[in-house]
């Protein structure tokens, strides 16, 4: 055994002018290969952020992914949520065994093709109260985007924590021809403020926003199916409107989707009859038609 080869990989290497290793250097050239490689077979890369917490992302994700399902496209989730992944929650995947295949690591088949992967399949529970330094979580985005056999796609929907932090950022560095965000927002006058950061952060990274949907916008009454305004509505579509970004549409609060998430399973997919199936199937015209974006490098 060469030991000296033995204690010395693995490790960052720095030679005496402070410069990384050759072999340091290889890694990281055939690791940026892979991702380029990995990205250039999907389509479109479409991030879905919010301001504030708890106000659907991960739902909204989730059901934006299922419904291009529903419309024949190819379709992956990648939840990048380090402190909470719960897309593997919402479909009730934990404890699926990962395969590494010859090309990567497979996501896991999800209904009508939609392939899933999350940050959460590599994590044991007691791993949620890690403090990940921004770094650490960028090195393991930046591996999930280079191995993670996808193949090809037309969507690749990505899930975020709340707010501008570590996680976007990293996505908008490895991919710099994402099309772009979708962002989340509640009627509540608070969530509208948090979504103007989301903007504005798209804006400093030049990310195209997509547009804004307005989540537990009014209540459908379960007696009659008519919608009731619990919350003020509207406020996400006046926003979009001050912001000079689109709007994607409103999505009802629906009992439902609590049940559907509850009981792991897809709500547009198994409830595609109500008034919050359609206005997800709504929101997702526009990204539909997008075309192929170029960025020079
Ligand atoms: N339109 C809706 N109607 C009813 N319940 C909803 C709706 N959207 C989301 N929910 C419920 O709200 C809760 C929070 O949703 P979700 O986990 O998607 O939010 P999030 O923004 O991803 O949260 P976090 O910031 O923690 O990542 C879940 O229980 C979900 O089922
Ligand atoms: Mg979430
Ligand atoms: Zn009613």
């Amino acid at each position: 055994m060469d030991c000296k080869k033995q204690h010395t990989s693995g490790k960052r290497q720095k030679n005496n002018k402070g410069q990384n290793a050759p072999d340091e250097k290889l890694r990281t050239f055939i690791e940026d290969m892979a991702l380029k490689d990995r990205m250039a077979r999907i389509k479109h890369k479409i991030m879905v952020l919010s301001g504030k917490g708890g106000v659907g992302k991960s739902t909204v994700a989730v059901n934006i992914a299922i419904a291009m399902g529903l419309e024949g496209k190819q379709v992956g989730i990648l939840d990048a949520d380090f402190h909470g992944p719960s897309i593997p929650t919402l479909l009730h995947l934990h404890g699926k065994f990962l395969k590494a295949g010859k090309n990567g690591i497979d996501p896991i088949d999800f209904v009508e093709g939609v392939k899933v992967m999350s940050i959460g399949f590599f994590m044991a529970q007691e791993d949620r109260a890690v403090i990940w330094r921004g770094p650490m979580k960028i090195g393991v985005i930046k591996q999930l985007l280079a191995e993670v056999n996808w193949g090809d796609l037309d969507f690749l929907v990505i899930d975020f924590p709340p707010g501008t932090g570590d996680e976007p950022l990293s996505v908008a560095q490895l991919i710099p021809d994402s099309d772009g965000a979708v962002i989340v927002t509640t009627p509540q006058d608070l969530s509208l403020v948090d979504v103007r950061k989301s903007i504005d952060f798209c804006r400093q990274l030049k990310i195209p926003v997509l547009g804004v949907i307005e989540n537990m916008s009014g209540l459908v009454c379960p007696h009659c199916g008519g919608v009731i305004d619990v919350f003020k509505r509207g406020g996400g579509e006046k926003m979009a409107a001050e912001m000079g970004v689109p709007f994607l549409g409103s999505i009802p609060v629906e009992p439902l989707i609590v049940e559907a998430s509850d009981n792991g399973e897809p709500f547009v997919y198994h409830y595609g009859k109500t008034a919050a199936a359609s206005a997800f199937s709504d929101a997702i015209k526009p990204i539909l038609l997008l075309k192929n974006r170029k960025v020079s490098h």
